[in-house]
C-alpha cells in the first residue's frame, strides 16, 4: 500500500476523519486516567519548522513521547534546509531515517513535492495556505462539547487565509454550513471557496456572518511572514474584531475559537477570548491528542 500523507483534510476520507475525531478523544481520556499507551515504541517524527511555533512543536514532541517513540526538532537555522538542499533529497534522506516526517513551513508546494519524495509519511504542521492539524483539534473540542457537527453553522471572521482555507475544508469533510466574513481584498481562494460548492458563503458584513452562528472562529489579522503588513492590516479587519457585538448575532449557546497566539483587542476583545463561550485552552489542549490519533493512524 503507498504511503499516506496528512497534507490537507481532504487526505482523509470523512469517516476516517470521524473516525480519527473519536480516538482523539479516547486517548484524551486515557491520558488524563494517566493510562500508558505506547504503540509508536522506537518510531521516529522529524519535525522541520521553518516558522516559530509553540503548541504544534510542544503537541507533537509530547504526543511522540506519550506514544513511546521520540521526536526531532529541526530548524532551518541549524540543519542543511536553511543553506538550500534541493527538497527532493531533504525529503529522501530523512525519510530513509524517520518514520515519520512534519513540516511547518511558507509555500505549500513545499509540503507537497516533500511528500511526493517522501518514504515516510508527511505531515503539514502550517503552510501559508493550510493548518489542517488545528482543524483536527477544533473539531475534536466541537465534538467533545457539542456533539455532531453535522448541519451546523460555523462563522469564521477575519482573514481568508490558512486557517479559513481549512474550515473550508472540514465544512466539505464534516458537513457544517460556513459563513465567512473578510475585508473585500483578503477573500479565502477562489478556488478552495468554489470547490466547496454549497457550504460555504463569503460575506463582506461580519455581523450578518455571525448571524445565526453555532461556532464563532477567528484568527490573527497578520499571519507569520506577514509581519511588516501588520499596522495596515490592523486599520483594514478593525471592524472584523470578534466582540459581544458580534457574538450576540450568533446563537445563545454558541461556541468560540481560535487557533491561538490571540492578540486581544485586535481580532478578539478579551471579554469573548476570556469568557464564557470560548473553549480556546480544550482547543489547544486537543491539538496534542488529535495528534496522538493522526501519529497512530498513519504509522500502525
Ligand atoms: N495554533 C498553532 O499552531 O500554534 P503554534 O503556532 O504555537 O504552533
Ligand atoms: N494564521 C496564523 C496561524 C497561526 C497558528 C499564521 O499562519 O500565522
Amino acid at each position: 500500500m503507498s504511503v499516506r500523507h496528512f497534507l490537507t483534510l481532504l487526505d482523509l476520507s470523512p469517516d476516517e476523519l470521524r473516525q480519527l475525531i473519536t480516538r482523539a478523544s479516547e486517548l484524551r481520556q486515557w491520558q488524563h486516567q494517566g493510562r500508558i499507551f505506547e504503540p509508536l515504541k522506537n518510531k521516529v517524527l522529524a519535525m522541520v519548522f521553518e516558522k516559530s511555533s509553540t503548541r504544534t512543536r510542544v503537541s507533537f514532541e509530547t504526543g511522540m513521547a506519550q506514544l513511546g517513540g521520540h521526536a526531532i526538532f529541526l530548524s532551518p537555522r541549524d540543519t542543511q534546509f536553511g543553506r538550500g538542499e534541493p527538497i527532493e533529497d531533504s525529503a529522501r534522506v530523512l525519510s530513509r531515517m524517520a518514520d515519520a516526517v512534519m513540516i511547518r513551513t511558507f509555500e505549500h508546494e513545499k509540503v507537497e513535492r516533500f511528500a511526493e519524495f517522501s518514504r515516510s509519511p508527511v505531515i503539514n504542521a502550517l503552510t501559508d495556505r493550510y493548518h489542517p492539524c488545528q482543524l483536527l483539534a477544533d473539531m475534536q473540542t466541537w465534538f467533545e462539547h457539542r456533539g455532531d457537527i453535522s448541519g451546523a453553522t460555523v462563522a469564521f471572521i477575519g482573514d481568508g487565509n490558512n486557517m479559513c482555507h481549512s474550515y473550508i475544508n472540514a465544512a466539505r469533510q464534516f458537513g457544517f454550513r460556513l459563513r465567512i466574513a473578510t475585508p473585500g481584498l483578503y477573500k479565502p481562494d477562489a478556488s478552495i471557496v468554489a470547490a466547496a460548492g454549497e457550504c460555504v458563503t463569503l460575506f463582506e458584513d461580519p455581523l450578518e456572518a455571525a448571524s445565526g452562528a453555532d461556532l464563532v472562529v477567528t484568527d490573527v489579522w497578520a499571519s507569520m511572514g506577514q509581519e511588516e503588513e501588520q499596522s495596515v492590516r490592523t486599520k483594514i479587519f478593525s471592524a472584523f474584531q470578534v466582540n459581544s457585538e458580534l457574538m450576540a448575532q450568533a446563537n445563545k449557546d454558541a461556541l468560540f475559537m481560535h487557533c491561538l497566539p490571540a492578540h486581544r483587542g485586535e481580532e478578539v476583545t478579551a471579554e469573548v477570548i476570556d469568557g464564557p463561550a470560548s473553549v480556546v485552552w480544550d482547543e489547544a489542549e486537543n491539538r496534542l491528542h488529535a495528534q496522538k490519533a493522526l501519529l497512530e493512524f498513519l504509522l500502525t
